[in-house]
């Protein structure tokens, strides 16, 4: 379980500070959880906070009631965080059969790193000898790193927007892999995103705007109020909507 007690993250620029996330209390045990909400709203800073590439200014992390707060990402790590970020980076010299292997921390066969890839959407053969360079697509990128945290399969998975760069096509299998990971993950999945089939599929969403939390609960509770908030009659059952 990861808990953010009156978390705050603020940085100074130009002399003055700005606040970027305020008083944040979240406490995040189901197996799949999504956040999310506006641009800018601050979900990707809640997710460098979990990971530890960034510290609070003020307030607690807990995972499993121990106080992660100072630690550093390899230890949190270590603990069984991973995190997956919004633009994964790229790595020369490092194939992506080395990158699951290193991933599932265990001297995997090449045949089982293809399960990861070909769980994806991915064609193994073809990529599993790729050295993980800027000759990578953003999307085969983007699907890489979700096959290492698959690989990974820890406590706690944290994803930013995996939808993001993704075809269509493949973001419907995207849906039955975390469909999947549901089922059988043993932790929690956190995905960010921006994508009504995967808050959809959440057993809770909680929403991030203007750096607080704004709302949390079910779909069948979140997602109305939200897609009534964008004020686009699309989206809101009430047929009334496209006659104002
Ligand atoms: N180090 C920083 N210095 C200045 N501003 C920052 C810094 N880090 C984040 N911000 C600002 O904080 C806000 C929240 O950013 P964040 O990346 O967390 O948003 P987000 O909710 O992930 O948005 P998106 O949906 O676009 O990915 C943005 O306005 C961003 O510009
Ligand atoms: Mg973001």
């Amino acid at each position: 379980m990861i808990e953010l007690i009156d978390v705050s993250y603020d940085v100074t620029e130009d002399n003055s500070d700005i606040s970027i996330l305020r008083d944040i209390n979240i406490k995040i045990d189901e197996r799949f959880v999504a956040i999310t909400g506006p641009n800018g709203g601050g979900k990707s800073t809640l997710a460098r906070l979990i990971a530890g590439i960034i510290k609070p200014t003020k307030g607690k992390i807990l995972l499993d009631g121990k106080d992660i707060t100072d630690m550093s990402i390899t230890d949190r790590a270590k603990l069984g965080i991973t995190y997956a970020f919004q633009q994964p980076v790229r790595f020369k010299g490092i194939t992506v059969s080395d990158l699951i292997r290193l991933a599932s921390g265990k001297d995997i066969s090449v045949s089982d790193a293809c399960v990861y890839l070909s769980e994806v959407g991915l064609c193994a053969r073809d990529y599993i000898n790729r050295e993980v360079n800027a000759s990578l697509s953003g999307g085969e990128l983007k699907r890489i790193e979700i096959a290492m945290a698959l690989a990974r399969s820890t406590k706690l998975t944290v994803f930013d927007e995996p939808e993001a760069g993704i075809d269509l096509w493949s973001f419907q299998n995207l849906i039955q892999v975390f469909e999947k990971m549901h089922e059988k993950i043993q932790g929690s999945i956190i995905i960010i995103s921006h994508q009504e089939r995967i808050l959809d599929i959440a057993d809770r969403i909680i929403v991030i705007a203007d750096g607080k939390v704004t709302a949390e609960g079910d779909k069948d509770s979140i997602l109305p109020e939200m897609l009534n908030a964008t004020g686009d009659c699309r989206f809101i059952r009430d047929p009334e909507c496209a006659r104002v």
